[in-house]
């Protein structure tokens, strides 16, 4: 560096200042601009979890729906696939458990919901069969391969097709986590449980966040 730089004039030092101001102002903007396509898929920026936010999916009675079909009241969300052997079943038996231990006045503020992962097979009649099984008024969700990884997404799940035995293509398994969430009745993110927790955590933890 020479002395001449060193020893900046007035002029110089004021227009440093105003690039500075823009380069701050421009970043500034940018975050802004972040933040208000994250607060889109479902974050504030107050802290909560980015999980969760718009979807377009198909109900088990075949009725398209989105988001809106969760409004008013906490929902257990549940990303599966129905032919899964063994995660899934235990995943949706332990949030029905939960719902048995809560009681009926807490178990009625929630809507269990279970959304697949596999919709490929997992067709309306599929999954609304399938719902039956665990929870009275499971509200089972499917739809096209872009509308399920569009949801997945938003939920931060993931999942993928594990590898397809060529001489039985209908046979295969997916991969993929196993987390219930609860949601609150605006669709914000409340609370999640990993796989493994037990009926009787997840109902303790339901009263408490469930019971004013
Ligand atoms: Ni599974």
């Amino acid at each position: 560096m020479t002395k001449t730089t060193q020893k900046k004039s007035p002029a110089g030092l004021i227009v440093g200042v105003i690039a500075l101001i823009a380069i701050a102002g421009f970043a500034g903007l940018s975050v802004t601009k972040y933040l208000g396509s994250a607060q889109v898929a479902g974050t504030t920026s107050s802290g909560k979890a980015a999980i969760g936010g718009p979807f377009n999916l198909i109900d088990h009675d075949g009725k398209p729906v989105d988001e809106s079909v969760l409004a008013g009241k906490p929902a257990l969300i549940y990303f599966g696939y129905t032919y899964c052997p063994d995660v899934c079943p235990e995943s949706l038996v332990v949030m029905s458990d939960a719902l048995d231990m809560v009681g009926p006045e807490v178990a009625s503020k929630v809507r269990p919901v279970f959304i697949s992962v596999d919709p490929k097979r997992d067709t309306v009649e599929v999954v609304k069969d399938y719902v039956q099984h665990f929870y009275p008024g499971m509200l089972g969700l499917t739809g096209t391969e872009d509308q399920v990884a569009a949801v997945a997404s938003a939920y931060r799940v993931y999942y993928k097709k594990a590898e397809i035995d060529e001489e039985d293509p209908e046979t295969y398994l997916v991969d993929h986590s196993s987390i219930t969430y609860l949601m609150d009745g605006k669709g914000e993110y409340m609370a999640h449980f990993s796989h493994g927790t037990k009926a009787e955590a997840m109902a303790a933890r339901l009263k408490d966040l469930l019971t004013q």
